[in-house]
């Protein structure tokens, strides 16, 4: 079973939303959406998601799934919006929990802040499948990244969410809270055990040298044969190594603290405050 699927990329923050659809009839799922933020003024836009709801409009599909690889830093999710519009369930992976349990702690949310991933309408745990019209969706835990990560494997497609990226990229940073390169190196060789013309999305892209193109979509051969971090059978150890030192020299993300508040929340804002205004916070020398 080999899936239709259309990438939507998105310039300003380099990542790639998919609408995944079954070859044999309408149903789609939408994966990692972007709500467009600019973090200067506070404003929110929602041409990206417009992009994709017109997409899914003009081809007739039905929206069953808004799937989230995990809780994203880099931009805001638009999950809501596209239900709100398009219908379909709000879908990530059960180690939320943790991933809100951490960052409800860095924002001082109150206990009015649910810790228990209720904000979505399914938690998927390792193994579990779920379906896309007639096409089996089977779901693999692969932290690393995030404690959360999931991969998302339809018919001959995985949606592997920040874990590899292209070839001549390599792979995620691991340094965020709950974070693991070990992890991550597990959670990879596992993607790499899919069969070799597996089709792999990636959920950025960043060129690579030598790459004037934005590029999105490889292979498990390609990946096992060419990535720069993985590739070529490179042990634990040595990765782990590289790894640690590359995410050292790293800054955070832009939208990391934006991000982080709406996504745990299942790309919701915050409750209003007295005002009915949405507030974000800023935590000083917390991250
Ligand atoms: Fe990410």
């Amino acid at each position: 079973m080999s899936p239709h699927v259309n990438a939507f990329f998105d310039a300003a923050t380099n990542t790639v939303s998919y609408v995944v659809q079954d070859p044999q009839g309408s149903s789609c799922a939408i994966v990692d959406s972007v709500l467009d933020f600019d973090h200067a003024s506070g404003r929110t836009n929602t041409t990206s998601a417009d992009n994709v709801i017109s997409f899914v409009e003009t081809n007739g599909l039905q929206v069953q799934w808004i799937l989230e690889t995990h809780v994203h830093a880099d931009h805001l999710s638009a999950a809501p919006y596209l239900q709100d519009k398009l219908g379909g369930k709000i879908g990530i992976g059960d180690q939320i929990t943790e991933v809100q349990n951490t960052f409800g702690k860095v924002f001082n949310e109150g206990t009015e802040f649910q810790r228990d991933g209720s904000q979505f309408d399914r938690l998927f745990g390792d193994g579990d499948s779920f379906h896309i019209g007639q096409m089996r969706a089977d779901v693999m835990h692969t932290p690393g990244h995030t404690p959360a990560c999931m991969t998302y494997v339809l018919g001959d497609a995985a949606f592997v969410g920040d874990t590899l990226f292209m070839p001549d990229f390599g792979t995620a940073r691991c340094d965020f809270p709950g974070g693991s390169a070990h992890d991550l190196y597990r959670s990879i060789q596992r993607i790499l055990s899919l069969p070799d013309d597996t089709r792999i999305f990636v959920g950025h892209d960043y060129k690579a040298p030598g790459r004037e193109e934005f590029a999105w979509e490889t292979t498990v051969g390609a990946q096992k044969t060419r990535n720069v971090h993985i590739g070529q059978g490179q042990d634990e150890d040595s990765f782990v190594e590289m790894r640690q030192a590359r995410d050292a020299t790293l800054g955070m993300p832009k939208l990391i603290l934006p991000s982080l508040q709406v996504n745990m929340r299942a790309g919701n804002m915050p409750e209003p405050d007295q005002n009915g205004d949405v507030m974000l916070k800023l935590p000083i020398n917390k991250l």
